[in-house]
């Protein structure tokens, strides 16, 4: 048996969980770099699927940082710009001969018209760094889901050092897009990608909200 943590390590634990929210809203000071190195940490030590990865000897989960104020942040923001727009096309034209797609996809068809209005994909150069984690494809193909427990260590190791976080979950739409893959020097397809945003949020959101335990768990 795994030895327990104590009440107060416990009470610790539950509040970093209440207190992981997706923040959109960042303010303009710089996280220092060994802040950035923890989240990283975090996102090295969160499980991947070894059966699908271990035949490759190169390591596996790869981590991109780029900081607002360079030159790389400038080429990305109109690439995933453009991915965007992509999207948003090839989606109007699906929901034009499905139905059940437009009913389903509304949501997501208001959040690809809010981007196409501002201009950019939020979280790409709207907060201090954007961290772009590659997975190597391999099988079965679980890359995304391995890098969302990547995602989940980040996002929880960043709360804790007081900073926001918001995935950018484009990202992962643009593991065969050649200039990305040549910025971040992976060869095309080979890589599953996913995205977020982090630096110091603009204001305080409050403690996550969900149902209570007993509200959607079934005892059998
Ligand atoms: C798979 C997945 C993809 C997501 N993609 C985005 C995204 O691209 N941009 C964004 O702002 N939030 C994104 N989110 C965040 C969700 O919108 C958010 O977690 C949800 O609304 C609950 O809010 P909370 O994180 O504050 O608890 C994503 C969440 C998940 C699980």
């Amino acid at each position: 048996m795994v030895s327990a943590f104590n009440e107060k390590d416990n009470e610790i634990f539950d509040k970093i969980i209440l207190k992981r929210r997706t923040y959109r809203s960042f303010g303009p000071e710089i996280p220092p770099v060994e802040t950035i190195n923890k989240i990283i940490g975090a996102g090295i030590h969160a499980p991947y699927a070894g059966a699908a990865v271990v035949s490759n000897s190169a390591y596996f989960r790869k981590f991109f940082v780029v900081d607002k104020r360079s030159k790389t942040m400038s080429a990305l923001i109109p690439l995933f710009f453009k991915e965007a727009l992509k999207m948003s096309a090839e989606l109007k034209k699906a929901i034009e001969i499905n139905e059940k797609l437009r009913e389903s996809a509304a949501g997501f068809v208001n959040r690809l018209a809010m981007i196409e209005n501002l201009g950019m994909v939020p979280g790409v150069g709207t907060a201090p760094y954007f961290i772009i984690t590659a997975e190597k494809k391999g099988f079965p193909p679980v890359e995304q889901q391995s890098l969302a427990h990547c995602m989940e260590n980040m996002w929880l190791k960043a709360t804790a050092l007081g900073l926001g976080f918001q995935l950018v979950s484009i990202t992962s739409q643009m593991t065969d897009n050649e200039e990305l893959c040549k910025i971040i020097k992976l060869k095309q397809g080979e890589w599953a990608l996913m995205g977020c945003a982090t630096g110091y949020p603009a204001d305080e959101l409050s403690d996550s909200i969900r149902p209570s335990v007993n509200e959607v768990t079934t005892w059998l």
